[in-house]
């Protein structure tokens, strides 16, 4: 039997990296956080710019985290907004998440636990490069 994951630990992993989030311009702070297959939790908060369109989501920092720290594929995620409430990731990010979790990346939303390939149907990924 699999061990329950802790979905409360990733949530406080999520608001604790969205207190340090970079959200002048859009004042839309966020913070997310993800079990890695090999126990590691990692987390990113979003990280805005004067120019506009260079803003960075929590999600970027999260990948950039579990490469810079191990690599490793993505099982468990979630995102939280200002309120600490739980966020749907955007779809650039579902994108993000999806090269280093596929479609069995198991994802919090408001709707309940669902699968990656639930929130990002028929996904383009690595997969295709190599076909
Ligand atoms: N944002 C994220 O960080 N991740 C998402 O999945 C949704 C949107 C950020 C980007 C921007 O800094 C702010 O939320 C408002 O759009």
């Amino acid at each position: 039997m699999t061990a329950a994951v802790d979905w409360e630990r990733l949530r406080e992993a999520a608001r604790d990296a969205m207190s340090r989030a970079y959200a002048p311009y859009s004042g839309y702070p966020v913070g997310v956080a993800a079990l890695v297959d090999d126990g590691r939790i990692v987390s990113g908060c979003n990280v805005e710019n004067a120019s506009y369109g260079l803003g960075l989501c929590a999600e970027c920092g999260l990948v950039s985290e579990l490469q810079n720290t191990g690599g490793g594929r993505l099982t468990h995620f979630t995102c939280v907004d200002g309120n600490g409430d739980t966020l749907v990731p955007c779809g650039r990010c579902r994108q993000l998440l999806y090269e280093f979790g596929g479609p069995d990346l198991l994802l919090e939303t408001p709707a309940g636990i669902l699968p990656l390939s639930e929130m990002l149907p028929q996904a383009f990924g690595p997969g295709h490069l190599t076909k």
